[in-house]
């Protein structure tokens, strides 16, 4: 069993605490526990007992995630540590060497890169940016056949921002049934939707074998919690608390107690909310300092989360002018490379809103050197 390396995070870890600034985010800039919660909860943090917890997360924690999905219980809930958790124990626990898994591009990589270190065939199907980043389905239904095990989405999608139509959720959901396929999806920036409207969830289209991984890094703005869930039927959820025996056994008890009161139905909203209002104003002045070069940049603004990803028609390859950025402006960028896409760059634009603009200033200079 080898890994290869998953690059985007291994940039990140090497750079994002090395650099004046950090625009390698995909989310928003988190609060603190005193700017973000009122004193009842801080007092119950403070009494809270820490043991290991509930291994399949707190009842009130998951009854609180299913609130979000049309006739979930706390039954169709495991709660993991991040949403990465909850992709690799999908993984663990579904698939074998030599299954095939038909898998979206771009996209977070960690599922590729890991199913890919287990000896699983993965095979690609495009988000075209000729159709705003969205898949021709056609294509997609040509490639999945009786051999494909499970098809892995992410959406809203990362890098592009992209969200699928009501229509295309159901569509895949069509496609994999056809060939009673698994299909895993990604929906961690669920929620951060520009046009404050929660787009539709794989969970929706009713179909057993579909599992949704969510979490409250991205579209609540809160990873430090590293909180992350799988919703799901009855019986994976079963598996996939058993597999997650052999991984972290349980997330952080503080967390969970946290987790609990942010996705409580009378909390959740508002959290959603304080992001969007976030995303909405930043998204302006990137946009502003886009239009500077035009002449240069293909973007497609994002419909969902805090990435910009844009095409550029400079001669140079984009791991280099990552570098050249990160080097001479000490400013983080993502090199389209990492999506297996040169002449690329993904911009974080959920950082500060001073942060962003000092960052936008830095390199200036040099986009304007090229
Ligand atoms: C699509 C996607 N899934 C999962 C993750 C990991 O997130 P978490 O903090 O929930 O583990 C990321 C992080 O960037 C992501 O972009």
């Amino acid at each position: 069993m080898k890994f290869e390396q998953f690059q985007l995070e291994r940039n990140q870890s090497l750079w994002e605490g090395k650099v004046d600034y950090n625009l390698s985010e995909s989310g928003v800039h988190p609060g603190t526990i005193k700017s973000l919660f009122d004193a009842d909860l801080i007092e119950k943090i403070e009494n809270t007992e820490i043991t290991y917890g509930f291994t399949e997360g707190s009842i009130e924690l998951r009854n609180a995630i299913a609130s979000i999905y049309t006739g979930a219980t706390e039954n169709n809930v495991q709660v993991f540590n991040g949403s990465a958790e909850a992709n690799m124990v999908a993984i663990l626990t579904l698939m074998e060497p030599g299954d095939e898994i038909v898998y979206m591009v771009p996209n977070y990589l960690q599922i590729y890169g890991f199913a890919r270190g287990l000896g699983v065939n993965v095979t690609t199907f495009a988000l075209k940016e000729s159709l705003g980043w969205k898949p021709d389905m056609d294509e997609l239904k040509s490639m999945v056949t009786e051999k494909t095990k499970m098809i892995c989405i992410c959406n809203p999608n990362n890098p592009t921002g992209a969200v699928l139509s009501k229509d295309m959720v159901h569509g895949i959901g069509k496609i994999a049934q056809e060939v009673d396929a698994w299909i895993l999806v990604d929906e961690v920036y669920r929620g951060a939707e520009l046009n404050r409207k929660e787009c539709t969830s794989f969970w929706e289209i009713d179909y057993d074998k579909t599992i949704v991984n969510c979490g409250l890094s991205k579209a609540y703005g809160l990873p430090g919690l590293r909180i992350g869930w799988s919703i799901s039927n009855a019986d994976y959820i079963q598996k996939c608390w058993a597999t997650n025996d052999y991984t972290s056994l349980s997330v952080g008890r503080l967390s969970d107690v946290i987790a609990s009161h942010v996705l409580h139905p009378d909390n959740r909203m508002k959290t959603l909310g304080r992001i969007r209002d976030a995303l909405t104003e930043n998204l302006n002045i990137f946009q502003k300092w886009v239009d500077n070069y035009s002449d240069h940049f293909s973007f497609i603004p994002p419909a969902a989360g805090a990435m910009a990803f844009i095409g550029y028609d400079w001669e140079i390859n984009s791991t280099e002018l990552f570098e050249k950025v990160r080097k001479e402006a000490s400013v983080l960028l993502v090199a389209g490379d990492w999506y297996g896409m040169d002449r690329y760059l993904r911009f974080g634009y959920g950082a500060s809103q001073s942060h962003l603009m000092a960052a936008l200033d830095r390199v200036t200079t040099i986009f304007q050197s090229l």
